[in-house]
């Protein structure tokens, strides 16, 4: 039986081993495993290519969220965290660690619903609840920033995104997780609002062997404070300002990350083909929806998640299973209805209707760079198959 996985991490290796082992040969050689010349080397790297100021490593995705929300509390509030009266919008739809990271940084989460086409945050919705939410300021409550999340490798409506928070006085923190290489327009994912907040998760777009992350920021003092929370709060580490972190990226991570951005680029085309493989062959299939790309977004595929209609979708997966084809559902729950969420710690803002939906309907199918064309059709076909059968 044929066996085709969401993404084939030892065919990657394979196909860079020889850049990968020389990294990991120059750190054995040096031995500077605590922010070693390639943690600053990979940070010159990125922000030269995303065509930002700064660009911060970070031990992952997660702490790089948190991390720019709390040197954003100190940078604007003066005080070492969010108050909870203090809201941060985001969407239900998304990894956990997004809102999470709001709650870390002390403040409240507000849910925006999603958009059914894009999966990204619902921009009518978000000038809805900003217009209802200044009369109630009043009483306490006040937003102060956005984190849009570019899910599964494709642009927010970042020109409305940034037009709302200037127009609210808002800071906007961009969840690049899943979208290293994706753009709005001309410019690059975590370049246009405060700060960008990047994951090198093994399965990410740009991955390591292990935990990674990255902000990106053209502000000095953020990444001013960045640099002090992330080692322990302070510009020196035995005498500290801030409640911080150790939450350094490992020299031995940015090494890895650095010998595999030479690819990043070429792996991008890579998945984005495979992404109009299937939407070629899968067009017109009854039962399912196909992802949409917005215009102005640089999609960079970092999933291809299609909607199962009809209540369907775990009955597709099962049977894709017993065909070897690997599938994943991301996300199985929104963020508003798990326990980390309730008591208080975040408010919703409507029925977030599509955000529950989407937990419902979507899979994500294989799409690994390398895979080869006939593997991407064996899926369209066995998706094809069952969608006839149903
Ligand atoms: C949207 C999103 N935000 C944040 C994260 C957190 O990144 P990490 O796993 O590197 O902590 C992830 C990845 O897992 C993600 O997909």
């Amino acid at each position: 039986m044929k066996s085709i996985q969401m993404l084939d991490l030892k065919l990657e290796y394979d196909h860079m081993k020889k850049d990968i082992d020389e990294a990991i040969r120059t750190c054995l050689n040096h031995q500077r495993w605590i922010l070693g010349p390639e943690v600053r080397g990979l940070e010159e790297r990125i922000a030269d290519y995303l065509g930002v100021k700064h660009c911060i490593g970070i031990c992952s995705g997660t702490e790089s969220l948190v991390l720019s929300l709390r040197a954003l509390a100190i940078k604007l509030k003066g005080q070492e965290f969010f108050d909870k009266t203090d809201e941060i919008i985001t969407t239900s739809f998304t990894f956990t660690a997004t809102g999470d990271a709001i709650l870390r940084a002390g403040a409240t989460p507000v849910f925006i619903d999603i958009d059914p086409e894009s999966y990204n945050i619902d921009i009518a919705h978000l000038g809805e609840y900003l217009n209802q939410n200044s009369e109630l300021r009043t009483q306490n409550s006040k937003v102060v920033g956005i984190v849009p999340v570019h899910l599964y490798g494709q642009s927010c409506d970042m020109d409305n995104i940034m037009k709302i928070a200037e127009e609210h006085d808002l800071f906007v923190v961009e969840d690049v997780a899943q979208a290293f290489g994706g753009a709005w327009k001309d410019k690059k994912l975590g370049t246009i609002g405060t700060t960008g907040s990047f994951s090198f998760f093994p399965s990410k777009n740009l991955g390591g062997f292990g935990d990674g992350g990255m902000i990106s920021t053209d502000d000095d003092r953020t990444m001013e404070l960045v640099r002090m929370l992330l080692r322990h709060g302070g510009k020196d580490k035995y005498n500290v300002e801030h409640i911080g972190y150790n939450a350094r990226l490992d020299t031995l991570q940015a090494a890895i990350v650095l010998a595999k951005f030479k690819y990043i680029d070429e792996f991008n085309v890579g998945r984005r083909k495979i992404a109009e493989t299937y939407n070629e062959g899968l067009k017109g299939t009854e039962g399912i929806v196909l992802p949409a790309s917005l215009p102005d977004a640089f999609h960079v595929s970092h999933q291809y998640t299609i909607r199962v209609l009809h209540g369907k979708r775990d009955d597709m997966q099962s049977s894709l299973k017993d065909k070897g084809i690997s599938t994943m559902i991301y996300y199985p729950y929104p963020l508003h209805k798990m326990k980390v969420f309730g008591n208080g710690r975040s408010k919703s803002f409507g029925s977030l209707e599509q955000s529950e939906t989407a937990t419902e309907s979507v899979l994500s199918l294989p799409i690994e760079p390398l895979q080869q064309q006939d593997a991407t059709l064996y899926v369209i076909d066995c998706i094809k198959e069952y969608c006839n059968n149903l």
